[in-house]
């Protein structure tokens, strides 16, 4: 059996010209966590180019859903941008990460921090029911240059609070903290500088605590070293499938 399967694009969505999102069709057998990723793609000359993708749809949706960038001479984003309701996509069967809850230890607060992309995973983890049993707080930084890079702002601000199974918990738990770089808007800075500063925990009115906070972190390898250099020094851990950690890291993958 091959490690793909042919998906039906449903929907595109064209947030601007660097960044797009689409639905497909899922076969029922594929399963997944909230946070992982799966590799996906195109028939590209007769054989299939593929690049791996954190699913954005929560683990229980019907369809699949991915967000992704979109670069002119990029060899998949540059075709996968002009995708259309009806065409066919290349899904891997496998899905695996590193940013799930069973790989961080206990804590009270969970950051989910993120840059461009790297959001991705942190909308399946948002609408799991169980990540608000496991946290009292859930803290989603997504950082970008610009307003209109803020994908699904108005779907996590407004829309799913009102979700009749799990609305309740993002209402009173979820603190969503959207922040641009490169023009005015109610919070600015990188994402680094937010925290080093302590400026997040300020706005967010919650103190930093190093016992009880957990993160996961998607982006830019950049900010993910930059990151890490300050978990370091401040002694934080790095969790994987073998241990519990303060943290864990995902790249926002898909930079071509
Ligand atoms: P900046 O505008 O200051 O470069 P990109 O679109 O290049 O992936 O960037 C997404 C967001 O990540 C931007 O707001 C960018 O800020 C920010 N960013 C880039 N590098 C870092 C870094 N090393 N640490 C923190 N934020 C970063």
């Amino acid at each position: 059996m091959s490690n793909v399967y042919e998906s039906k694009v449903l929907d595109v969505h064209h947030w601007t010209d660097r960044l797009f999102s689409f639905t497909t069709t899922r076969d029922p057998g594929f399963r997944y966590q909230s946070g992982q990723f799966t590799m996906i793609g195109l028939q590209v000359d007769g054989r299939p180019l593929l690049r791996a993708y954190s699913m954005v749809s929560p683990h229980y949706e019907e369809n699949l859903e991915f967000l992704s960038i979109k670069v002119q001479d990029g060899p998949l984003t540059s075709r996968l941008q002009h995708v259309k309701p009806g065409d066919t996509v290349l899904i891997g069967r496998k899905a695996s990460g590193t940013l799930l809850l069973q790989n961080l230890l206990p804590g009270r607060t969970l950051y989910l921090l993120s840059t461009g992309t790297g959001l991705a995973p942190f909308m399946s983890v948002i609408r799991d029911p169980e990540v608000y049993e496991h946290f009292e707080k859930v803290v989603l930084v997504h950082g970008c240059r610009q307003v209109d890079e803020l994908a699904y702002h108005d779907l996590i601000e407004h829309d799913l609070k009102k979700n009749e199974f799990f609305g309740e918990q993002v209402a009173t738990q979820l603190i969503y903290y959207p922040t641009v770089t490169r023009e005015a808007f109610r919070n600015q800075g990188r994402l680094t500088t937010l925290l080093e500063t302590g400026k997040l925990f300020q706005d967010i009115g919650r103190k930093a605590d190093l016992e009880q906070d957990r993160f996961m972190l998607c982006g830019s390898p950049e900010m993910l070293k930059d990151v890490r250099a300050w978990f370091d020094k401040l002694g934080l851990k790095e969790g994987n499938m073998s241990h519990q950690g303060h943290y864990v890291i995902e790249r926002a993958f898909v930079e071509k």
